[in-house]
């Protein structure tokens, strides 16, 4: 397996949720990626660890991102490349002048070199516009590396393969056996690796997602890709992959990426006040009431000992503090 850099809070802990557990009548633990670290927590860093220790390796300088105004993964990245002695320029989506707030606020205060862009542009150029940015720095004598939004390809998601390895260390030390693994799905890496990770080391787990925005098809058309540019990373790249055992449920996005619904914040607040845990609401907090909700309609029977992932994304909380009712 390819090396990584160390410098992230792992093993990060397991807990379990009893107020929830009592209510669905299953087993439910969290694993706290949300406490890898305060400015780069969050799942991000997993795939960092990878990412950057390519980046170092291949000599580079400057690291070049790309991500949503309110992107963790820009803000983890800024905050793990200052540790690396690398610059960071973020290539962020928003149509209208970011307010500086959240991840933003934070990117800006890391001293990241901040490039804004309108979500067309985004969504058709954004890796054009990012080997732009990476010439005019190697012009420059600056060698720079591009990251792929989310850190989600090959080398990224190899973070959360090896994540496996580290829940059933922690399954051996405690005691504890989980049937299933859940966990949000934005751009796919995260999903991806952990669904790798259960193959290479024949973990047997029930890999559960929830996308939070597209559909569950291109996630899981977009894992198998993902997986395909990590095999050659592998010691061993014999494992059987395909989108037929790909579990991803849709039907939790809302109101769209980013947006949330009324009943979606009431959960957060309730979940809050019951287990005293905080879930974000454009991952965890969306994948988690979906968990609830399917439990609750009957579905995931199999599944009676779970570890939800808790990819962080606190930062993202609060831009949307006015929206919720207290
Ligand atoms: C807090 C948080 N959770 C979950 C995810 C989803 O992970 P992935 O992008 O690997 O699907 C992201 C990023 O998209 C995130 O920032």
């Amino acid at each position: 397996m390819q090396t990584k850099l160390d410098i992230a809070n792992f093993p990060t802990k397991i807990e379990k949720m009893p107020a929830l557990s009592e209510e669905l009548q299953k087993d439910i633990y969290i694993k706290r990626d949300d406490q890898t670290g305060t400015e780069f927590s969050g799942n991000k860093i997993r795939k960092l660890e990878y990412s950057l220790k390519e980046a170092l390796d291949s000599g580079a300088k400057v690291v070049i991102t790309c991500g949503g105004i309110q992107s963790n993964h820009a803000r983890a990245t800024a905050a793990a490349a200052i540790k690396l002695g690398l610059k960071t320029i973020l290539v962020l989506r928003s149509d209208t002048p970011p307010v500086r707030e959240g991840n933003y606020f934070l990117d800006l205060l890391l001293g990241a070199d901040v490039r804004i862009i309108s979500s067309a542009d985004y969504r058709e150029r954004r890796g054009e516009i990012m080997r732009e940015i990476r010439e005019e720095s190697d012009r420059k004598g600056e060698k720079a590396y591009i990251i792929p939004e989310g850190a989600s390809n090959g080398i990224g998601s190899l973070g959360y393969a090896t994540a496996v390895a580290e829940i059933l260390a922690q399954e051996k030390e405690t005691g504890l056996c989980f049937d299933t693994l859940v966990v949000p799905v934005g751009s796919g890496g995260t999903y991806a690796g952990l669904y790798l990770g259960n193959k290479l080391y024949k973990a047997g787990k029930d890999v559960i997602g929830f996308n939070v925005c597209d559909d569950a098809d291109f996630f899981r058309n977009k894992s198998v890709e993902i997986i395909a540019e990590s095999l050659p990373y592998l010691d061993n790249p014999d494992v059987a992959y395909g989108t037929g055992d790909m579990h991803i449920i849709d039907g939790y996005v809302g109101r769209g990426y980013a947006l949330s619904r009324p009943e979606e914040l009431a959960f957060l607040k309730k979940i809050a006040v019951a287990d005293g845990v905080i879930f974000d609401p454009v991952y965890t907090g969306k994948a988690l009431y979906g968990l609830y909700h399917e439990i609750k309609k009957g579905n995931l029977k199999e599944s009676n000992h779970i570890l939800f992932i808790h990819t962080g994304g606190l930062f993202g909380l609060f831009p949307k503090q006015d929206e919720f009712s207290l």
